[in-house]
This record gives C-alpha cells, sequence and structure tokens, in this order.
C-alpha cells in the first residue's frame, strides 16, 4: 500500500511564489544578452556525480535534450531554448542549473531513446497519444545510482497540463521511496496544472514531496531570484556537507582607508590566489552591483562557474581574467559571463555604496 505524505509549506512566501502553481505576478525580466547565432547545444555542465559528500540528484527532462536542433538553432527561433552565457539550454535545464548553483547536487538529464520532434505541433500529437495510450517511452541507459541520494528534484517542462511521459518512465524505473522529493517545471502560462500531484501519486513507497516551483519559460533567464528564494523558502539552503564555504580562512579586505573583514573558502582555485595575499588590485564600480579589477596571474582550478551571485562574493571570472566584489542585488541578477566565488566579504556591505568609481582594494589574511 503506497504511503505518500505531502508536506504543506506553510510560510506565505512559500505560497506566494512556489506551491508548484502558475506564478500569478511575473517574475523580473533578465537582459542576458541575446542568442549568438551559431550557439551550440552543448553536454550537461555535470552528469557525473560530485564526491561522496554530495546527496542531491536534480534529475529533468528538458525538450532541448530530447529532440534533435538542426546547427545554427537560436533561442528566437526556438522558444524551448534559452541562453545560459554562451551555451544554448532547454528552459527547464536552465531553472535546474540554478538550483545546483544554490544548492550543489548532481545533474541528470533525462533523455529518451527515440527523440522527440523539433516542431511543436508533432511533439503535442505524440504528447497526446502516449498521454492517452499510457505510453511509458524507453529512457536511454544511465549508470545512475539514485540509492546514494537523499533529496531528489524533478524538473519538467508542463505538457498538455501534466509531466511529459517521461518523467513517469523515469519514476517507474527508479526507486525514490524513503527520499524527499522536490518538483520544478516550466510552462507557458496555464501553471502546473495536475503534474506534482501526479508525480506524488507515481511514486512507490514512503515519500515526502515537498511544495514544488512553476515558472512561466520567459521569466526564466531571470529567475535565479525566485529559485534562491524558494529554496530557501522550503529548507533547502546550501548544504554544509555540500558547501564549498564549509572550510573558511579570515581575511581582510581593505578598500581605501576601511578595512572590512571577510573568509577566504577552502577550495583549490582560492588556494591558488592566496598565494598572491596581500594582493592589491585597481578595482572600478560596474552597475551598481560589483567592483572589479584585472589580475596578472592565471590560476588553474576553475570548477565552479556561476552566473549568478550572493551580496558580498569575492569572484574569479576566467572569461574577463578579474576578480570582482559583489554588494548588491540588481534587477538583473544574471551574469552574462561566469564567476567562481572565491571567499565572502563579511561586513556590512554599506560601504561600497559611497566609494568613488575607482578604488584600489586589498585582500590579506587576517592576522
Ligand atoms: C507538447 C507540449 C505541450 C505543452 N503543454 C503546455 C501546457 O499544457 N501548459 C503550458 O503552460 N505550457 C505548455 N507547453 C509549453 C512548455 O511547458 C514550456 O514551453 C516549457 O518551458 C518548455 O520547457 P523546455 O524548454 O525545458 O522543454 C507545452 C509544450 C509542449 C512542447
Amino acid at each position: 500500500m503506497k504511503k505518500m505524505i505531502v508536506l504543506l509549506m506553510t510560510l506565505v512566501m512559500a505560497a506566494a511564489i512556489t506551491a508548484c502553481q502558475s506564478r500569478e505576478e511575473p517574475l523580473p525580466i533578465s537582459s542576458t544578452p541575446s542568442a549568438s547565432e551559431n550557439a551550440p547545444v552543448l553536454e550537461p555542465k555535470s552528469n557525473e556525480p560530485e564526491p561522496e559528500s554530495s546527496h542531491i540528484l536534480i534529475a529533468y527532462f528538458s525538450l532541448g535534450r530530447n529532440a534533435e536542433y538542426p546547427d545554427g538553432i537560436d533561442a528566437s527561433t526556438s522558444a524551448s531554448l534559452v541562453l545560459d552565457g554562451e551555451e544554448m539550454v532547454g528552459t527547464t535545464e536552465y531553472v535546474a542549473r540554478l538550483i545546483q548553483d544554490n544548492v550543489g547536487g548532481d545533474l541528470h538529464s533525462i533523455e529518451t531513446v527515440e527523440p522527440y520532434s523539433t516542431e511543436f505541433d508533432a511533439v503535442v500529437d505524440q504528447n497526446h497519444e502516449e498521454m492517452n495510450a499510457g505510453t511509458m517511452p524507453e529512457l536511454k541507459e544511465s549508470d545512475l545510482d539514485t540509492a546514494q541520494y537523499d533529496t531528489v528534484f524533478i524538473g519538467y517542462p508542463v505538457w498538455a497540463t501534466n509531466a511529459p511521459q517521461a518523467i513517469f518512465s523515469f519514476l517507474s524505473q527508479y526507486d525514490l521511496s524513503g527520499k524527499t522529493v522536490i518538483p520544478f517545471c516550466t510552462h507557458d502560462g496555464y501553471g502546473a496544472g495536475s503534474s506534482c500531484g501526479d508525480i506524488a501519486d507515481a511514486i512507490d513507497g514512503e515519500t515526502a514531496v515537498l511544495d514544488g516551483l512553476a515558472i512561466e519559460a520567459p521569466d526564466v533567464p531571470g529567475a535565479a531570484g525566485t529559485v534562491a528564494e524558494w529554496l530557501g523558502n522550503i529548507g533547502m539552503e546550501e548544504q554544509p556537507g555540500d558547501s564549498i564555504e564549509a572550510e573558511k580562512t579570515a581575511i581582510t579586505i581593505t578598500v581605501g582607508d576601511m578595512v572590512l573583514d571577510g573568509v577566504l573558502y577552502d577550495t583549490p582555485l582560492a588556494g591558488e590566489i592566496r598565494e598572491y595575499f596581500p594582493l592589491t588590485i585597481s578595482m572600478v564600480g560596474f552597475g551598481g552591483r560589483e567592483y572589479y579589477g584585472g589580475v596578472d596571474f592565471y590560476p588553474e582550478n576553475l570548477e565552479g562557474g556561476q552566473t549568478t551571485f550572493e551580496n558580498g562574493d569575492i569572484t574569479y571570472c576566467e572569461s574577463h581574467h578579474n576578480m570582482a566584489v559583489f554588494y548588491a542585488q540588481t534587477d538583473d541578477p544574471t551574469l552574462s559571463v561566469e564567476v567562481i566565488p572565491i571567499g565572502k566579504v563579511t561586513s556590512d556591505l554599506a560601504v561600497f555604496d559611497e566609494l568613488p568609481r575607482n578604488v584600489d582594494v586589498t585582500f590579506a589574511l587576517a592576522e
């Protein structure tokens, strides 16, 4: 007998942005740059399990990974693709990556053996046939081992007011009993439909299904803040065991004649950059959100890039070969290039609002 515990979140804010239903208010619109003409659809950022501490799986189905788009397709010719930096990804995959940026964990793209058409009407017809017949499309072979995860996010585009049948293939193939399952979806304005309930029903065994997140497709490029807020509301802040912030070294950040406190993370990149401390960088203010400046060394450990930031983040950017201190979120939370957090300013960030445009910033180990 199937037992299901559906945990309803009681926070008012959670109800406003989650509940696996259509948002009533639009999300901020991102100014993510327009599609470059030949941006290819690339491999997922990470399909491989991360180090042993990781116990979060983010499994998602996106049409972008399940249809064979011709070379040269861009976001303006396919409603189902958005740009992540310079990479074209499916709408739902983009949200999966935002979740990973916040909580870590492993991404897993759910892919069918037979690709779907790139023609919208053909996919609609095929989906109707599969739904009516109860077809479970065969999934590509994978060495995914769900036993190592205790929390599983399930992401999908809403198809005909439900999840695509491939999601039900996934749920029938992999044992999620005893785990916390968190649905999230993207849609074109009609909300999550019956998908969350049907997903909960499709899981055998005792499972906690948390309230999910439904985001309208055009809002996805600007959804970093909404995703972070939702994760906070459902208690899914960064897990200590997964966190790059778990071990920290105290540092000072001297800005003009002010000395701020901060921490440096215990990561290979932060370790490399620490070798150059005390490190003075001539920085310039940008966009009311950050001060950045070029560096004259070339680090080798470049894992962990992301296109979102938290206030106080000290980052290295490989593309622009610079370091930055972020101090304020703006209406445009999505960065056009990836940055890698190496530490954080822990003092009050208000000083950055008052700084001149050009300023020298010195990073040093605290005494
Ligand atoms: C076959 C099909 C059926 C769809 N049905 C719905 C629907 O019922 N309600 C809705 O709001 N959007 C619907 N959409 C739009 C998708 O949910 C939306 O574009 C989604 O963001 C695509 O995500 P993806 O790029 O990750 O595949 C449908 C799209 C397709 C291809």
